[in-house]
C-alpha cells in the first residue's frame, strides 16, 4: 500500500522552499520505489486565511492518517494583529501536540565547504556534528495556566506555567540516550537546576535514565552556560537534550555554527517514529517571493523522513551526498553566499540538487 506523505507548505518563503523539496522527495521515490502518495494540506497563515483557524480538522485528520508530514514554514507580520489563539503557530504547536511529535531532533552539522559561512572561527566549527534534542510537546510552551491578566490595580501581567512531568522527561530522555548509542555515546542535558524547581526534576530524571545506559555518559549544563559554550567550544558536545524553550534558543544558535539557519533540518517524532519534518528556519518575510530562500535545509528534512520513519538509509544517503555535491560546485544562495562562489536563486538550487541526485 501507498504511503502517506501530508505536505504542509505553509506561509511567505514556505511555499517556494516546499517546492523544491517535493521535486527532491518525487525523484527518490521513483528511484528507490518507495511508491509514496503525496497530499497537500493548509497549516498556519494560510490555513487561518482560507478557512478561519490555524489548523483546520481536515488538516489534522490528514496528519493523522499520514505516515509523515513535511512542513515549510508558518507564521509572519501578515497575522500579528489576529487573537493569541488564532496565530499561525498556534496551528503549529497544535499539530505538534495532537500527533504528540514530543521529540525534536535538530542535528547541527557543518558541511566543510562552508566553513567560510560560519561567522565564528573555521577551526571553532570545522567537523561540527552536534544533535540537538529537544522536547516538543510539554514545558512553559504549553503549560497551563497562560494568558495575560489585569490586576486589581488595573496594571497587565502575562503569564506562562513552566511544567514538567516525570514521564514526558523519562521519554525524551530515552531518546537522548538511544540516539547517543548510535553516535559518540555523550548525551549534556541542558537545564536551568540553580533557579528552577521543574528543571531540578528533569536533572533528576535525567540521572536515573541514565543508569540505564551505563555506555552513555552524561553530563549536566546550565543553559546560559550551555549558550556561552556552544559559541566558545561547540564541539564538546555530541547529544545535547532539553527541554522545549531552551532548545528552542540554543538550536537556533546552533544553525549559526553551521553557516546558516537555512541549512538546518529537523525531525519531530512521536513514540512510535512517525514524524514530522521540516526546517528549523522560519518563513523569513523579508525575503518572500524573491527567490532568495535556501531550500536546502528543507530537502534535508526530506533527508531525515527517509532516515526516521520511512526506513530508507540509502535515499536518505543519496540526498546527503547530493546537497554535498552541490556545495562542493559552489552554487549557494544568498544566505550561505562567501565571494568567489556562484549565487543562485531558490529554484536554480533545487534543480541543481536534483541533478547531482541523478548523478550529472
Ligand atoms: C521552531 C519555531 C517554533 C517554535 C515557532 C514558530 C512556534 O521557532 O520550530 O523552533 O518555537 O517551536
Ligand atoms: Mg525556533
Amino acid at each position: 500500500m501507498a504511503r502517506k506523505i501530508l505536505v504542509l507548505p505553509g506561509d511567505y518563503i514556505g511555499p517556494e522552499i516546499m517546492a523544491e523539496a517535493v521535486k527532491v522527495l518525487q525523484e527518490v521515490d521513483q528511484r528507490f520505489k518507495l511508491d509514496l502518495a503525496l497530499e497537500y494540506g493548509l497549516l498556519g497563515g494560510a490555513a487561518l486565511d482560507a478557512t478561519g483557524v490555524p489548523l483546520p480538522d481536515e488538516t489534522l485528520k490528514l496528519a493523522k492518517a499520514a505516515d509523515a508530514i513535511l512542513l515549510g514554514a508558518v507564521g509572519g507580520p501578515k497575522w500579528d494583529a489576529v487573537e493569541r489563539h488564532l496565530r499561525p503557530e498556534r496551528g503549529l504547536l497544535a499539530i505538534r501536540s495532537e500527533l504528540q511529535l514530543f521529540g525534536n531532533l535538530r542535528p547541527a552539522i557543518l558541511y566543510p565547504q562552508l566553513a567560510d559561512a560560519s561567522s565564528l572561527k573555521p577551526e571553532v566549527v570545522a567537523g561540527l556534528d552536534i544533535l540537538i534534542v529537544r522536547e516538543l510537546t510539554g514545558g512553559i510552551y504549553f503549560g497551563e495556566p497562560r494568558g495575560v491578566r489585569i490586576l486589581e490595580n488595573g496594571e497587565r501581567e502575562g503569564f506562562n506555567t513552566y511544567v514538567y512531568r516525570e514521564s514526558e522527561i523519562r521519554r525524551i530522555a530515552h531518546l537522548a540516550f538511544d540516539l547517543a548509542r548510535k553516535r559518540d555515546r555523550r548525551v549534556c542535558s541542558v537545564d536551568k537546576a540553580n533557579v528552577l524547581e521543574v528543571t531540578v526534576l528533569w536533572r533528576e530524571v535525567m540521572e536515573e535514565v541514565a543508569a540505564e545506559y551505563p555506555d552513555v555518559e552524561l553530563s549536566h549544563m546550565y543553559v546560559d552556560n550551555a549558550a556561552m559554550q556552544l559559541l566558545r567550544a561547540p564541539k564538546q558536545f555530541d547529544v545535547l537534550v532539553t527541554g522545549n524553550m531552551f532548545g528552542d534558543i540554543l538550536s537556533d544558535a546552533a544553525a549559526m555554527l553551521t553557516g546558516s539557519i537555512g541549512m538546518l533540518p529537523s525531525a519531530s517524532l512521536d513514540q512510535a517514529g512517525r514524524g514530522m519534518y521540516e526546517p528549523c528556519h522560519g518563513t523569513a518575510p523579508d525575503i518572500a517571493g524573491q527567490g532568495k530562500a535556501n531550500p536546502l535545509a528543507t530537502i534535508l528534512s526530506v533527508a531525515m523522513m527517509l532516515r526516521y520513519t520511512l526506513a530508507c538509509p540509502e535515499a536518505a544517503d543519496a540526498i546527503e551526498q547530493a546537497v554535498s555535491v552541490v556545495l562542493d560546485q559552489g552554487l549557494r544562495t544568498p544566505d550561505i553566499y562567501t565571494p568567489g562562489q556562484q549565487l543562485v536563486d531558490t529554484t536554480r538550487m533545487g534543480d541543481a540538487v536534483l541533478a547531482a541526485l541523478r548523478g550529472r
